[in-house]
């Protein structure tokens, strides 16, 4: 099967940039949200990384523009997908809101059409199984920021076809990144280590271990990471991070149990960078 045109569904921190890397790869991309503001803070973002590749030489302003014009925002969702290939869905990490997305999806998109779901570690079995094409859905889990990070976690479904992982694999190394194919299992494999270490950082920094900077400073200096966890929490958003924790502590048990100050940041609208403010404060 020849993939031509790509449906994401979702302009936020991880849909622009798999719509950018789409684009750069040559396909026509839809980009599609729900409300103007996101699709504009979308686009917006794709237009300061790519001008950033013009600026140092990596790309040329032609380069740049051919790539913004294989990219179409839209807020329609039939004009999106409904002659769309495949649809990476990257919508907000609710069981129960992606699912309500692929059965509005299913009335949709041409039949051969394959659906790829971004998730950081929601059940894609369960997923596939309010669609009529189980065996065409796959897990597709990209990492933040993604037009940098090299990564394409890919995991099958109980129902998903060889032929669909094959596809999928060969997308994902189309786009310029490389893939490891993992069981399904909650969190799957890179989240199942990375997100209880962020968790851990919560707890320290709750129970007054060390300074936030200085539990980051730790993970930079000793353990030769490029950025501590706390600052990838705000990266990353801490809200996803808790949703991701809570999936763990119920298909896993108490010991993946979400740090309080996790939640109380959340709570309190602290979710990061996107939000000015998280760990830190973005905002000064
Ligand atoms: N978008 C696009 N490009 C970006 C970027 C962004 N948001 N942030 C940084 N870059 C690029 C820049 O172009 C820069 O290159 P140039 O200077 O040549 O232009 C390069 O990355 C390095 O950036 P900086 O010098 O500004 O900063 P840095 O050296 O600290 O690198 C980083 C930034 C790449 C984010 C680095 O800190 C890093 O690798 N952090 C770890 C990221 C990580 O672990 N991601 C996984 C998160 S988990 C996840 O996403 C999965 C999930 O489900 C929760």
């Amino acid at each position: 099967m020849e993939i031509k045109k790509i449906c994401v569904l979702g302009a936020g921190l991880m849909g622009n940039g798999i719509a950018q890397v789409c684009a750069q790869a040559g396909y026509q991309v839809a980009l599609r949200d729900i409300e103007q503001r996101f699709i504009d803070g979308g686009m917006n973002t794709i237009k300061k990384n790519l001008g950033r590749d013009v600026e140092k030489g990596r790309k040329t302003q032609e380069e740049m523009d051919s790539i913004l014009g294989r990219l179409k925002p839209t807020l329609d969702i039939k004009e999106a997908a409904g002659d769309a290939d495949v649809v990476v869905e990257v919508v907000v990490e609710v069981l129960d809101i992606k699912k309500k997305v692929y059965t509005e999806l299913e009335e949709i998109v041409p039949d051969h059409c394959l659906f790829f779901t971004n998730t950081s570690g929601l059940s894609i079995t369960e997923m596939a199984s309010v669609t009529r094409r189980p065996e065409r859905f796959i897990g597709t889990h990209f990492f933040n920021p993604v037009p940098v990070m090299k990564l394409v976690e890919i995991t099958k479904g109980y129902e998903t076809s060889d032929e669909t992982l094959e596809i999928a694999k060969e997308w994902g190394r189309s786009i310029g990144k490389e893939v490891i194919v993992v069981n399904e299992a909650p969190a799957f494999a890179v989240n199942r280590v990375l997100v209880p270490m962020i968790n851990e950082a919560f707890f320290a920094l709750g129970e007054g271990v060390a300074s936030a900077e200085d539990i980051d400073k730790g993970m930079v200096l000793g353990c030769n990471h490029p950025i501590g966890p706390l600052a990838l929490a705000d990266l990353v958003g801490i809200e996803t991070l808790l949703h991701v924790m809570e999936d763990m502590e119920r298909e896993l048990g108490d010991k993946y149990r979400p740090a309080p100050l996790m939640k109380k940041l959340v709570r309190a609208g602290r979710y990061g960078r996107k939000t000015g403010k998280g760990v830190y404060d973005y905002t000064k």
